[in-house]
Protein backbone atom coordinates (compact mmCIF):
# COMPACT_ATOMS: atom_id res chain seq x y z
CA UNK A 1 0.00 0.00 0.00
CA UNK A 2 2.41 2.44 1.46
CA UNK A 3 2.30 6.26 0.80
CA UNK A 4 -0.53 6.41 -1.47
CA UNK A 5 -0.44 10.50 -2.77
CA UNK A 6 0.58 14.31 -1.32
CA UNK A 7 -2.22 16.49 -1.31
CA UNK A 8 -0.70 20.59 -0.87
CA UNK A 9 -2.91 22.43 0.65
CA UNK A 10 -0.73 25.63 1.68
CA UNK A 11 -0.53 28.69 -0.57
CA UNK A 12 2.75 30.02 -1.83
CA UNK A 13 4.01 32.99 -3.51
CA UNK A 14 6.24 33.03 -6.45
CA UNK A 15 9.67 32.93 -4.49
CA UNK A 16 8.06 30.00 -2.07
CA UNK A 17 7.71 32.25 1.21
CA UNK A 18 4.30 31.05 2.41
CA UNK A 19 2.11 33.74 1.41
CA UNK A 20 0.30 33.74 4.98
CA UNK A 21 3.41 33.83 6.95
CA UNK A 22 4.37 37.34 5.64
CA UNK A 23 1.11 38.61 6.61
CA UNK A 24 0.77 37.37 9.64
CA UNK A 25 4.42 38.71 10.66
CA UNK A 26 3.37 42.32 9.59
CA UNK A 27 -0.13 41.95 11.05
CA UNK A 28 1.14 40.97 14.11
CA UNK A 29 4.35 43.25 14.87
CA UNK A 30 1.63 46.28 13.87
CA UNK A 31 -0.07 45.81 17.08
CA UNK A 32 0.32 47.72 19.90
CA UNK A 33 1.33 44.11 21.66
CA UNK A 34 2.86 42.37 19.41
CA UNK A 35 2.35 39.22 18.70
CA UNK A 36 3.11 36.04 16.07
CA UNK A 37 0.63 33.44 15.36
CA UNK A 38 2.93 30.19 17.23
CA UNK A 39 2.27 27.70 14.01
CA UNK A 40 5.19 29.79 12.15
CA UNK A 41 7.54 27.79 14.47
CA UNK A 42 7.31 24.99 12.48
CA UNK A 43 10.19 25.33 9.53
CA UNK A 44 12.66 22.82 8.60
CA UNK A 45 14.69 23.99 12.13
CA UNK A 46 11.78 24.25 14.13
CA UNK A 47 10.32 21.49 13.67
CA UNK A 48 13.88 19.67 14.55
CA UNK A 49 13.83 21.96 17.70
CA UNK A 50 10.94 20.80 18.57
CA UNK A 51 11.92 17.34 18.25
CA UNK A 52 14.55 18.47 21.29
CA UNK A 53 12.64 19.97 23.52
CA UNK A 54 10.15 16.47 23.10
CA UNK A 55 13.54 14.71 24.45
CA UNK A 56 14.16 17.26 27.13
CA UNK A 57 13.85 15.81 30.79
CA UNK A 58 11.79 18.96 31.82
CA UNK A 59 9.32 18.68 29.17
CA UNK A 60 7.14 16.13 30.60
CA UNK A 61 4.20 16.32 28.46
CA UNK A 62 5.58 13.63 25.54
CA UNK A 63 6.30 11.19 28.45
CA UNK A 64 3.15 11.24 29.72
CA UNK A 65 1.01 10.97 27.39
CA UNK A 66 3.50 8.24 25.68
CA UNK A 67 3.17 6.44 29.29
CA UNK A 68 -0.73 6.67 28.84
CA UNK A 69 -0.99 5.92 25.02
CA UNK A 70 1.23 2.89 25.83
CA UNK A 71 -0.42 1.41 29.28
CA UNK A 72 -4.00 1.92 28.05
CA UNK A 73 -3.46 0.57 24.87
CA UNK A 74 -5.77 -2.42 24.97
CA UNK A 75 -8.80 -0.01 26.95
CA UNK A 76 -8.11 2.76 24.03
CA UNK A 77 -8.50 0.54 21.13
CA UNK A 78 -11.72 -1.37 22.92
CA UNK A 79 -13.42 2.07 23.09
CA UNK A 80 -12.74 2.84 19.08
CA UNK A 81 -12.68 -0.41 17.67
CA UNK A 82 -11.23 -1.13 14.35
CA UNK A 83 -11.53 -0.02 10.83
CA UNK A 84 -11.09 3.79 11.25
CA UNK A 85 -9.54 5.74 9.03
CA UNK A 86 -7.54 7.89 11.84
CA UNK A 87 -6.45 11.75 10.45
CA UNK A 88 -4.08 12.76 12.51
CA UNK A 89 -3.63 16.86 13.37
CA UNK A 90 -0.31 18.58 13.33
CA UNK A 91 1.53 14.96 12.57
CA UNK A 92 5.05 16.22 12.92
CA UNK A 93 7.54 13.34 12.90
CA UNK A 94 4.19 11.60 14.05
CA UNK A 95 6.25 9.73 16.85
CA UNK A 96 3.30 8.59 19.14
CA UNK A 97 1.63 7.16 15.76
CA UNK A 98 2.85 3.48 15.78
CA UNK A 99 1.60 3.48 19.06
CA UNK A 100 -2.37 3.99 18.24
CA UNK A 101 -1.93 2.65 15.01
CA UNK A 102 -0.50 -0.91 16.67
CA UNK A 103 -3.33 -0.84 19.09
CA UNK A 104 -6.52 -0.44 17.00
CA UNK A 105 -6.43 -2.04 13.93
CA UNK A 106 -7.49 1.36 11.31
CA UNK A 107 -8.45 1.19 7.72
CA UNK A 108 -6.28 4.05 6.91
CA UNK A 109 -3.66 6.99 8.18
CA UNK A 110 -4.24 10.43 7.36
CA UNK A 111 -1.07 12.76 8.78
CA UNK A 112 -1.80 16.50 8.40
CA UNK A 113 0.97 18.80 8.46
CA UNK A 114 2.29 22.21 7.44
CA UNK A 115 5.85 20.90 7.31
CA UNK A 116 5.94 18.90 3.79
CA UNK A 117 9.05 17.71 4.26
CA UNK A 118 8.68 16.51 7.75
CA UNK A 119 5.19 15.13 6.54
CA UNK A 120 6.50 12.64 3.34
CA UNK A 121 9.91 11.93 5.68
CA UNK A 122 7.67 10.42 8.23
CA UNK A 123 4.85 8.90 5.95
CA UNK A 124 7.37 7.16 4.31
CA UNK A 125 8.60 5.41 7.64
CA UNK A 126 5.04 4.74 8.57
CA UNK A 127 4.31 3.34 5.33
CA UNK A 128 7.09 0.63 6.10
CA UNK A 129 6.11 0.01 9.65
CA UNK A 130 2.24 -0.76 8.04
CA UNK A 131 2.58 -2.03 5.06
CA UNK A 132 -1.27 -3.09 4.95
CA UNK A 133 -2.56 0.81 5.97
CA UNK A 134 -2.74 3.40 3.01
CA UNK A 135 -1.48 6.58 4.14
CA UNK A 136 -3.12 9.70 2.76
CA UNK A 137 -0.71 12.53 3.91
CA UNK A 138 -2.48 16.06 3.49
CA UNK A 139 0.18 18.82 3.91
CA UNK A 140 -2.24 21.65 5.50
CA UNK A 141 -3.13 24.03 7.70
CA UNK A 142 -5.11 21.61 10.34
CA UNK A 143 -6.17 24.78 11.92
CA UNK A 144 -7.84 25.92 8.44
CA UNK A 145 -10.57 23.61 6.39
CA UNK A 146 -8.82 20.82 5.39
CA UNK A 147 -10.41 18.74 2.75
CA UNK A 148 -9.56 15.15 3.29
CA UNK A 149 -8.68 12.65 0.64
CA UNK A 150 -12.15 11.24 -1.32
CA UNK A 151 -10.35 7.84 -0.49
CA UNK A 152 -11.61 7.87 2.66
CA UNK A 153 -15.01 9.11 2.62
CA UNK A 154 -16.85 6.41 3.38
CA UNK A 155 -14.82 4.79 6.11
CA UNK A 156 -15.72 6.01 10.23
CA UNK A 157 -13.03 8.64 10.99
CA UNK A 158 -10.80 8.83 14.16
CA UNK A 159 -9.31 12.27 14.61
CA UNK A 160 -5.90 12.46 16.73
CA UNK A 161 -5.14 15.28 18.19
CA UNK A 162 -2.07 14.71 20.49
CA UNK A 163 0.58 16.79 22.12
CA UNK A 164 -2.21 19.11 24.36
CA UNK A 165 -1.77 21.11 20.43
CA UNK A 166 -5.33 21.96 21.52
CA UNK A 167 -3.42 24.24 24.81
CA UNK A 168 -1.59 26.35 21.97
CA UNK A 169 -4.64 27.85 21.28
CA UNK A 170 -7.16 30.32 23.35
CA UNK A 171 -10.53 28.62 24.23
CA UNK A 172 -12.04 30.17 21.23
CA UNK A 173 -10.19 29.19 18.70
CA UNK A 174 -10.00 25.70 20.00
CA UNK A 175 -13.70 25.79 19.83
CA UNK A 176 -13.51 26.88 16.03
CA UNK A 177 -11.59 24.49 15.85
CA UNK A 178 -13.14 21.50 17.42
CA UNK A 179 -15.95 22.38 15.30
CA UNK A 180 -14.65 22.48 12.41
CA UNK A 181 -13.10 19.21 12.81
CA UNK A 182 -16.31 17.72 14.14
CA UNK A 183 -17.91 19.26 10.64
CA UNK A 184 -15.01 17.71 8.86
CA UNK A 185 -14.85 14.01 10.50
CA UNK A 186 -18.63 13.94 10.44
CA UNK A 187 -21.45 11.72 12.24
CA UNK A 188 -20.15 9.28 14.04
CA UNK A 189 -16.54 10.00 14.14
CA UNK A 190 -14.20 10.19 17.23
CA UNK A 191 -11.62 12.31 18.29
CA UNK A 192 -8.61 11.08 20.77
CA UNK A 193 -6.90 14.40 22.14
CA UNK A 194 -4.31 14.62 24.94
CA UNK A 195 -4.82 17.72 27.00
CA UNK A 196 -2.20 18.94 29.68
CA UNK A 197 -3.45 19.39 33.10
CA UNK A 198 -2.91 22.33 35.47
CA UNK A 199 -0.61 20.87 37.96
CA UNK A 200 2.78 22.67 39.98
CA UNK A 201 3.72 26.39 38.68
CA UNK A 202 7.21 25.15 38.78
CA UNK A 203 6.90 22.03 36.94
CA UNK A 204 5.04 23.97 34.32
CA UNK A 205 7.53 27.27 33.88
CA UNK A 206 10.51 24.52 33.83
CA UNK A 207 8.58 22.52 30.72
CA UNK A 208 8.80 25.93 28.59
CA UNK A 209 12.31 27.00 29.99
CA UNK A 210 14.93 24.67 30.44
CA UNK A 211 18.16 25.24 31.59
CA UNK A 212 19.87 24.17 28.55
CA UNK A 213 18.34 26.58 26.41
CA UNK A 214 16.35 24.55 24.12
CA UNK A 215 13.03 25.89 24.41
CA UNK A 216 14.70 29.63 23.93
CA UNK A 217 16.21 28.37 20.92
CA UNK A 218 12.77 27.19 19.61
CA UNK A 219 11.47 30.33 20.17
CA UNK A 220 14.41 32.63 19.02
CA UNK A 221 14.09 30.59 15.53
CA UNK A 222 10.92 32.60 14.60
CA UNK A 223 12.84 35.55 14.89
CA UNK A 224 15.59 34.01 12.57
CA UNK A 225 13.08 32.44 10.15
CA UNK A 226 11.46 35.75 9.50
CA UNK A 227 14.90 37.32 8.97
CA UNK A 228 15.83 34.45 6.65
CA UNK A 229 12.36 34.22 4.75
CA UNK A 230 11.10 37.55 4.71
CA UNK A 231 14.52 39.61 4.48
CA UNK A 232 14.84 40.52 8.39
CA UNK A 233 17.19 42.46 9.84
CA UNK A 234 16.31 41.74 13.62
CA UNK A 235 18.75 41.68 15.76
CA UNK A 236 18.19 38.33 17.25
CA UNK A 237 21.00 38.17 19.83
CA UNK A 238 19.06 41.11 21.42
CA UNK A 239 16.03 39.11 22.18
CA UNK A 240 15.88 36.38 24.99
CA UNK A 241 13.37 33.85 26.04
CA UNK A 242 10.80 34.19 28.90
CA UNK A 243 8.34 31.08 30.08
CA UNK A 244 5.68 32.49 32.89
CA UNK A 245 2.76 30.93 34.01
CA UNK A 246 -1.08 33.12 33.88
CA UNK A 247 -3.01 32.02 36.04
CA UNK A 248 -6.04 34.25 34.62
CA UNK A 249 -5.87 32.44 31.49
CA UNK A 250 -5.03 28.84 32.94
CA UNK A 251 -1.61 28.62 30.75
CA UNK A 252 1.83 29.34 29.91
CA UNK A 253 3.16 31.89 28.30
CA UNK A 254 6.21 32.66 26.35
CA UNK A 255 7.41 35.64 25.15
CA UNK A 256 10.40 37.01 22.86
CA UNK A 257 11.93 40.12 25.00
CA UNK A 258 13.44 42.73 23.86
CA UNK A 259 16.96 43.54 26.08
CA UNK A 260 17.09 46.92 24.76
CA UNK A 261 15.35 49.96 22.14
CA UNK A 262 15.72 48.52 18.78
CA UNK A 263 14.78 49.63 15.09
CA UNK A 264 14.68 46.65 12.51
CA UNK A 265 13.20 45.91 8.82
CA UNK A 266 11.00 43.43 7.86
CA UNK A 267 10.42 43.80 3.66
CA UNK A 268 11.49 47.14 3.82
CA UNK A 269 9.10 48.00 6.54
CA UNK A 270 10.38 49.48 9.13
CA UNK A 271 9.66 48.38 13.49
CA UNK A 272 10.24 49.97 16.60
CA UNK A 273 10.79 48.27 19.93
CA UNK A 274 11.51 49.51 23.42
CA UNK A 275 13.61 48.20 26.20
CA UNK A 276 11.45 45.44 28.00
CA UNK A 277 8.79 45.27 25.07
CA UNK A 278 7.96 41.60 23.99
CA UNK A 279 6.37 39.64 21.15
CA UNK A 280 4.01 37.52 22.53
CA UNK A 281 4.80 33.97 20.74
CA UNK A 282 2.97 30.90 22.13
CA UNK A 283 0.53 30.11 24.82
CA UNK A 284 -0.30 26.71 26.34
CA UNK A 285 -3.19 26.38 28.22
CA UNK A 286 -4.12 23.86 30.61
CA UNK A 287 -6.92 22.03 31.75
CA UNK A 288 -8.31 20.57 34.73
CA UNK A 289 -11.12 17.84 34.51
CA UNK A 290 -14.09 19.61 34.32
CA UNK A 291 -12.82 22.53 31.79
CA UNK A 292 -11.53 19.83 29.47
CA UNK A 293 -15.04 18.48 28.95
CA UNK A 294 -16.57 21.57 28.76
CA UNK A 295 -14.28 22.43 25.90
CA UNK A 296 -15.11 19.70 23.97
CA UNK A 297 -18.81 19.39 24.67
CA UNK A 298 -18.60 23.63 23.19
CA UNK A 299 -17.01 22.23 20.16
CA UNK A 300 -19.51 19.17 19.25
CA UNK A 301 -17.80 16.44 21.00
CA UNK A 302 -19.16 14.50 23.84
CA UNK A 303 -16.32 13.07 26.31
CA UNK A 304 -16.96 8.89 26.71
CA UNK A 305 -13.48 8.08 28.59
CA UNK A 306 -10.55 9.54 30.28
CA UNK A 307 -7.02 8.38 30.57
CA UNK A 308 -5.35 10.67 32.87
CA UNK A 309 -2.77 9.05 35.84
CA UNK A 310 0.35 9.69 34.54
CA UNK A 311 3.62 11.31 36.48
CA UNK A 312 3.27 14.51 35.78
CA UNK A 313 -0.45 14.36 35.07
CA UNK A 314 -1.63 14.62 31.55
CA UNK A 315 -5.09 13.32 29.97
CA UNK A 316 -6.05 11.58 26.74
CA UNK A 317 -9.63 12.32 26.21
CA UNK A 318 -11.74 10.29 23.78
CA UNK A 319 -15.01 12.02 22.83
CA UNK A 320 -17.56 11.31 20.02
CA UNK A 321 -19.02 13.58 17.64
CA UNK A 322 -21.83 14.86 19.43
CA UNK A 323 -25.28 13.83 17.28
CA UNK A 324 -27.38 16.71 16.63
CA UNK A 325 -30.91 16.38 18.09
CA UNK A 326 -33.79 18.34 18.97
CA UNK A 327 -32.80 18.28 23.06
CA UNK A 328 -32.47 20.35 26.10
N1 LIG B 1 1.53 21.72 22.43
C1 LIG B 1 2.74 21.48 23.19
C2 LIG B 1 2.76 22.29 24.45
O1 LIG B 1 2.13 23.31 24.55
C3 LIG B 1 3.96 21.67 22.37
C4 LIG B 1 4.44 23.06 22.14
C5 LIG B 1 3.92 23.98 21.33
C6 LIG B 1 5.55 23.65 22.75
N2 LIG B 1 4.68 25.09 21.36
C7 LIG B 1 5.67 24.93 22.24
C8 LIG B 1 6.48 23.20 23.67
C9 LIG B 1 6.67 25.79 22.63
C10 LIG B 1 7.48 24.05 24.07
C11 LIG B 1 7.57 25.31 23.57
O2 LIG B 1 3.40 21.87 25.37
Amino acid sequence: MGVVRNLRQVAADDVGVDIAFRADVHAGLAQRRKAIPARWFYDATGSALFEDITALPEYYPTRSETDLLTRHAADIASAIGPGRAVVELGSGSSTKTPLLLDAIAPAAYVPVDISGDFLRDSAQALAARFPAVPIYPVEADFTQRVELPREICPLPKLGFFPGSTIGNMVARTAIDLLRNWRATLGDGSMMLIGVDRIKDIGILERAYDDPTGVTAAFNLNLLERINRELGGDIAVENFSHRAVWDDVHARVEMHLVAACDMDFTIDGRAYHMAKGETIHSENSHKYGARDANLLLRAGGWTPIATWDDADPAFALILAEATEFRSAP
